[in-house]
């Protein structure tokens, strides 16, 4: 089992770091491989709004910060984890950053077969709104979301505490495979984005449209539910 962790917080004194560094070591004595990057160590540039993600599927500026690496991590990881601090009742810009940079993967449900985990790190206020929207967007890109974790001007007793809460839920969802189970949000958003990609007018786009080719191309367009899709992926896996 690989993880990989987004950390967007880039303070010197970073309580999501700190966070973020606990979880791996805790992760790690479990055999699970973690990746953890934050944006105070790694470069991820801003979007330009070339559009290429959604014509081409591929980032020219991947290959001008670490995105490459990022995305490739994420790609070959079974879990995802995200940890970004509150700043004035949203997402941290560094984390906005991050995620603007695989938008395109809510088309593509890329994060399919993985489970993910959300933590939100603030001194008061705005978690519910940073948790929502994190959640939803890993959802978005096809990942089951088994927990959203809020830490509240923690002290460290409280982080232990938390974390061995947070690793018994991702222990659990292993042995149940979550990364393998659909759920009613992520069997709706299979349903929407066949629709839209997967029609008769779009048939003269294969070969063409990235994104047109790519459903076309992808076991997704051959199965009725995203049930079926995971059954596929983890008959693949084993
Ligand atoms: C620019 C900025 C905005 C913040 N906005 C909020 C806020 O809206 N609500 C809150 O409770 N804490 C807020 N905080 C406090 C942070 O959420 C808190 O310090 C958290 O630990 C930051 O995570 P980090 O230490 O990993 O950077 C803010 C901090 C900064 C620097």
């Amino acid at each position: 089992m690989k993880a990989m962790c987004y950390i967007g917080s880039n303070s010197l004194e970073s309580r999501c770091f700190h966070i973020g560094t606990k979880l791996k070591r805790k992760l790690e004595k479990k055999g699970i491989i973690v990746d953890s990057f934050s944006s105070k160590e790694s470069t991820v540039l801003e979007c330009i709004e070339c559009h290429q993600c959604f014509t081409r599927g591929e980032c020219p500026i991947d290959q001008k910060d670490d995105m490459h690496i990022i995305r490739r991590k994420m790609l070959e990881s079974d879990l995802i984890i995200w940890i970004s601090p509150v700043y004035l009742n949203n997402l941290s810009g560094a984390m906005k950053t991050y995620i603007d940079r695989i938008t395109s993967w809510v088309h593509t449900l890329h994060l399919l077969g993985k489970i993910g985990v959300v933590i939100t790190v603030t001194d008061r206020s705005g978690q519910e709104f940073v948790s929502f929207y994190l959640k939803n967007i890993l959802r978005l890109m096809g990942c089951n979301v088994i927990g959203e974790y809020k830490f509240v001007k923690v002290e460290n007793v409280d982080i232990e505490y938390k974390l061995e809460e947070i690793i018994d839920d991702i222990t659990s969802s292993i042995i149940n495979e979550s990364q393998y189970k659909s759920t009613d949000e992520l069997e709706k958003r299979f349903q929407i984005n066949k629709r839209e990609y997967i029609n008769p007018d779009n048939e003269k786009f294969i070969g063409k449209n990235y994104e047109v080719t790519y459903w076309y191309n992808s076991e997704m367009s051959k199965c009725n539910t995203y049930q079926e899709v995971l059954d596929k992926r983890k008959a693949e896996k084993e």
